[in-house]
């Protein structure tokens, strides 16, 4: 089955009915997200054919395949797996990738680097996503023009030229993960070796990494050192011959975990990226939440509220520090356990918007925009409130909230949340949490 043309949601809206104690059931955990995104954008690499499996069903993969289509790839959907085929069907490209995609989803960026070395040029327009502060990207243009990239831009249009991809050494001032994906993919072709140096190690990097090398490209990452190393490569030879299976969602895990250890009960998750979790599960167990290892990818995770305590300090940072996107998650989490946390937020310059829709929910939280950091008191009582999810994972935050909140709550703007999470109303449905869609 062909993905639906371009499929907007709109304006929707969820009703999440309170007081839920005492979560009990199954979860197994999706595909990355984040993972998903850049291996997808890096199709026009690939001049062959393939396979890809556990993407995902959520509206930004959906925004990526209609880039995709655009370009003239075709792609066959069937569960979760995708059908790809970038082999002759590909023309070069005549016009920018339309404005209304490239908004709907950061990703749009990363076409950048796959279709300068596949077609020596891109035209696209200013990514959208997550409204989290300004997301320059100047690391993407800064890196690209290192590698011989001339650029023209016109309003929030960019365009990209470049005869051939030299070899060179980038640091990066920050080890951004889009960037760090753009300049591999821009790189794989290169006419001779390209180092990025202060790259980001996110486990969805080393996806991309796992999955261009299984398409016979070259490229070596050293994690502790931050460095990862391309040689070019031939563009005929690069292709994949079996399927690839993306890895799972590391902060969809984080999200079910942390809606267990807010209202209590005992939950079993499967299919979840143990090895790529640790921070934020030592964190689970200092507050007092038991996290049993069934296997390599099952956990049991219990949670009894009047045992929870937290008086610590938690600092967002690149991978394997604790992650941005888990911030706005363990909030919820944070306004139950007893004790006081302060969570600082140290990669983006505002992720706190979520912050006021949860003060409509009787949160107490008392932020410091310069310090960029939140205190948090817990055993705080939450009532039901009309809100709006402002982002991905502050709406995240809210449907946590309200599903312990006393009352009902209606989240706006739900589709924030939707397009990010795999079957979020099911799977919380599933667990006993009285949500709609409505
Ligand atoms: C990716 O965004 C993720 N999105 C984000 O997840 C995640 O929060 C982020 O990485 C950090 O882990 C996808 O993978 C699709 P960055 P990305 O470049 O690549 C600044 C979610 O909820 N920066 O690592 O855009 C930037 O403003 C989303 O799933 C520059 O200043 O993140 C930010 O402060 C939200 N210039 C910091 O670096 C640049 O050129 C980290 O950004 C690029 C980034």
């Amino acid at each position: 089955m062909n993905m639906p043309k371009f499929q907007t949601y709109g304006r929707r809206c969820i009703l999440v009915n309170g007081n839920h104690k005492n979560l009990s059931g199954k979860i197994d955990i999706s595909g990355s997200k984040n993972a998903s995104l850049p291996i997808l954008a890096s199709a026009p690499l690939l001049n062959s054919r393939f396979l890809l499996k556990n993407v995902p069903k959520i509206q930004d993969v959906t925004t990526v395949f209609n880039i995709l289509e655009y370009l003239n790839v075709t792609i066959h959907v069937k569960n979760n797996c995708a059908y790809i085929d970038s082999s002759s069907s590909f023309t070069s490209i005549k016009r920018p990738i339309p404005y209304d995609l490239c908004q709907k989803t950061r990703a749009s960026i990363l076409f950048l680097g796959s279709l300068l070395s596949r077609f020596h040029k891109a035209a696209l327009y200013y990514p959208g996503g997550c409204k989290l502060g300004f997301r320059p990207i100047d690391y993407h243009i800064e890196g690209l023009k290192k590698l011989g990239v001339e650029f023209y831009f016109n309003g929030d249009l960019i365009v990209a030229k470049a005869k051939k991809i030299k070899g060179t050494t980038f640091e990066l001032p920050f080890p951004s993960v889009g960037a760090t994906e753009n300049l591999i993919m821009a790189s794989i072709f290169a006419n001779d070796k390209v180092t990025l140096m202060n790259a980001s190690i996110e486990p969805e990097v080393v996806d991309l990494i796992n999955f261009l090398n299984a398409s016979n490209a070259q490229i070596k990452l050293y994690p502790k050192e931050r460095i990862v190393e391309i040689y070019g490569v031939n563009p005929e030879d690069l292709r994949l011959k079996t399927p690839y299976t993306v890895i799972s969602d590391r902060i969809e895990a984080i999200t079910y975990a942390v809606l267990c250890a807010s209202l209590g009960g005992e939950l079993l998750m499967k299919n979840v990226p143990l090895n790529h979790i640790g921070k934020p599960l030592d964190i689970l167990r200092s507050i007092g939440v038991d996290i049993r290892k069934l296997d390599e990818k099952s956990i049991i995770i219990s949670s009894q509220l009047e045992n929870l305590e937290s008086n610590l300090e938690i600092v967002t940072g690149p991978y394997p520090e604790f992650p941005t996107d888990a911030h706005p998650i363990f909030v919820p989490l944070l306004l139950r356990a007893n004790g006081t946390t302060i969570l600082k937020e140290r990669v983006y310059k505002d992720r706190f918007q979520y912050v006021n829709e949860l003060k409509k929910m009787s949160a107490n939280i008392i932020l410091n925009e310069e310090d960029r950091s939140i205190i948090i008191n817990g055993e705080q009582k939450l009532h039901g409130a009309k809100v709006r999810a402002t982002d991905l994972r502050g709406g995240m935050a809210l449907m946590i909230a309200a599903s312990y909140a006393e009352g009902s709550t209606i989240i706006a703007d739900s589709d924030q949340i939707m397009r990010g999470y795999e079957d979020v109303i099911l799977k919380f449905r599933s667990l006993g949490v009285d949500v709609y869609e409505c």
